[in-house]
């Protein structure tokens, strides 16, 4: 969004990571507490918010729907809710950026609001599968036109009546299954979503927070239309999504020892930990403790020696957002690592498999990509210069992988990182990462 495409990363090898940080709040349960905040009666209060472009382009949506909204500042943010019928045509399209998160969750939530909208979004984002909510939107009645493949701008027209539906998901995805509950809030009926493995369950903890009531049946979860929800106060934990790009780097650097502070270790997350644990990494959880309904730990990282290993495919929703790091790992570990059951990383910010596949080659390491994950052998880190095609994870755990390359390596296209985590460099560089930006 902020339309520096050029912006290049250079990083230098040789160095630790080392001392204590805290990575910005989580990305998915920031989205979240604008949205259920300004749906609430009452004021809700944030702190820890996100200030990234992709949680800002949810915050804007709202102002431009007649919500009013303080700060954020300092990652505090007030929101005057406007109750469940109170949102506002806005005057022109809504611009969502790089945020599939945005465009899928408020398809669902604008789906049977009493005014039209259009959602737009950057390339990246017009390009991503939309079919997979609209679909289901469209069996529960609503009204939603898509460019030709399913992709955005979606059109959402004013008056349907929606229904309440028993929707299985044909992947996991915890943007589908909270696009339908948001839907749902606004059905006649119950509005039930059963997901084929479990992905981040944040909507379904923020929905009780906010005091509305919803069932879980095992693998499904249900909601009926009609409630209302009440504000509350959110704590937004530091995002273990960013947290993993720490998590790699001082495996991955001999002599690191590192803590991030006030990380969300809720258990539909914690893939990245399981898995680097499995290839061998020392993590520890210190001071675990519960904040707004969500589990939250300080994680202690020292380096150590990885092995390849066959990544569990029930670890793979649970770790989805992390793959980039990951593979970095599995690049500077001893053996082979492979990955299966993984197609959805085709359709994340860019194909998250081809994207890493190229970049690790260029760097020196043999690779395999395939139609689901990828094969890779250990190896050495070359010199190199890589390009992230904007996609922010990638351009990350570059910058992490040139910690044990063998000369320096320059990262392209690396604006988007402020779609997740603003200050990475300057945090980057604090922690000890010779990281510079031009
Ligand atoms: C998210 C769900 C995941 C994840 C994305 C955030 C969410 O997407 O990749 O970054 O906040 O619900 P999918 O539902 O497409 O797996």
């Amino acid at each position: 969004m902020s339309g520096q495409t050029q912006l290049v990363f250079t990083v230098t090898p040789g160095s630790r990571l080392q001392g204590q940080i805290q990575v910005p709040g989580d990305k998915s349960i920031s989205h979240r507490s604008v949205m259920f905040g300004a749906l609430a009666e009452g004021t809700t209060e944030i702190s820890g918010f996100l200030q990234g472009d992709d949680s800002l382009a949810t915050l804007q949506a709202f102002r431009a729907m007649g919500v009013q909204i303080d700060g954020p500042e300092q990652g505090r943010v007030s929101v005057h809710g406007v109750g469940m019928h109170g949102l506002q045509a806005p005057s022109g399209e809504l611009d969502l950026g790089n945020s599939g998160t945005s465009m899928r969750l408020l398809s669902g939530l604008l789906a049977g609001q009493a005014f039209d909208v259009t959602l737009t979004g950057d390339a990246s984002l017009s390009g991503r599968p939309m079919q997979r909510v609209l679909n289901p939107l469209a069996q529960m009645g609503a009204d939603i036109h898509s460019d030709e493949g399913g992709t955005a701008p979606l059109r959402i027209k004013s008056g349907a009546a929606l229904k309440g539906i028993d929707y299985t998901l044909p992947m996991a995805s915890a943007q589908v299954k909270s696009c339908l509950l948001l839907a749902g809030m606004y059905a006649e009926g119950e509005t039930c979503v059963t997901e084929p493995a479990p992905t981040r369950d944040h909507t379904e903890r923020m929905l009780q927070g906010f005091g509305y009531s919803i069932e879980r049946h095992g693998a499904k979860v249900c909601l009926r239309g009609g409630g209302s929800l009440k504000a509350c106060q959110i704590e937004v934990p530091a995002d273990i999504s960013s947290a993993a790009f720490f998590l790699v780097g001082a495996s991955i650097a001999p002599g690191s020892e590192l803590t991030l502070q006030g990380v969300g270790i809720n258990p539909t997350r914690i893939g990245i930990i399981d898995i680097l644990r499995l290839m061998g990494a020392d993590i520890q959880l210190e001071n675990e403790r519960e904040t707004g309904g969500e589990p939250v730990a300080d994680i202690k990282v020292r380096s150590a020696r990885l092995s390849g290993i066959h990544i569990p495919e029930h670890l793979v929703p649970l770790a989805i957002d992390e793959f980039p790091a990951i593979f970095i790992a599995a690049a500077c570990a001893e053996g082979e690592t492979v990955l299966t059951g993984a197609e959805e990383l085709r359709v994340k910010e860019s194909d998250r498999i081809q994207v890493m596949a190229d970049g690790l080659q260029t760097l020196g390491i043999d690779v395999r990509p395939t139609a689901d994950g990828i094969v890779i052998q250990g190896g050495t880190l070359q010199s190199g210069q890589v390009n992230s095609h904007g996609d922010h994870r990638i351009a990350m755990s570059f910058a992490m992988a040139a910690l044990r390359a063998a000369g320096p390596i320059e990262i392209q296209d690396c604006a988007n990182v402020n779609t997740s985590f603003p200050g990475f460099t300057e945090l980057a560089a604090g922690a000890g990462l010779g990281i510079s930006q031009a």
